[in-house]
């Protein structure tokens, strides 16, 4: 194609690739090649900074969330907190405002019963019934979930905008919500990557 040739003699890429040494035109014909190949996925990554609801409250600790191939990883640690069982939840509503009833009842985006979603599934439990959290005589609790259909950021069971909330008491898995009081702890979710 004498042409095109002539096309890019005009725009002198011939010229320089001859007078390129060898070494020289390999290394542009591997970068165009590395730059070329598909970027690996990166997972979403977001987290949530727990806090008391008491203006007093020592309560305090993260929520660590990560899309994994099996559904949504979930790593809490928290201290600050009585001793004992505690419901912990992902509430409808990212804010924490009027002692963390602002981010209303339980995500359930399916209007389905309250359950223990890690045994119970999306058909059968709340989005954010996660259950309860121990919480030793330090005062300090950690759990790792991962939750099948649940992400965070991607479809109807995102997580990012809404709260998680740790109650006073035990969720005992009783209708409506499982009986599990005030709400001592909580942190909005977002994003962090
Ligand atoms: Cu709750
Ligand atoms: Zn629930």
């Amino acid at each position: 194609m004498p042409g095109t040739k002539g096309a890019w003699r005009l725009l002198g890429v011939f010229d320089r690739l001859e007078a390129m040494s060898f070494s020289r035109r390999l290394f542009i014909l591997v970068a165009f090649f590395v730059l070329s190949l598909p970027l690996p996925a990166l997972a979403i990554t977001g987290e949530a900074q727990i806090r008391g609801t008491a203006e007093d409250s020592p309560l305090h600790g993260t929520v660590l969330l990560q899309d994994a191939e099996g559904g949504l990883n979930v790593s809490l640690a928290v201290t600050g907190v009585p001793s004992g069982r505690h419901g912990f939840h992902i509430h409808e509503f990212g804010s924490c405002a009027d002692s963390g009833n602002a981010a209303g009842g339980h995500f359930n985006p399916e209007g389905v019963e309250h359950g223990y979603l890690p045994e119970d599934g999306l058909e059968s439990a709340h989005a954010g019934d996660l259950g309860n959290i121990d919480i030793g005589p330090d005062g300090k609790g950690s759990g790792e979930w991962l939750i099948r259909g649940l992400s965070v950021a991607e479809g109807p069971y995102s997580v990012a905008g809404r709260a998680f909330i740790i109650h006073e008491k035990e969720d005992d898995f009783s209708q409506p919500t499982g009986n599990a009081g005030a709400r001592i702890g909580c942190g909005a979710i977002v994003i962090t990557s």
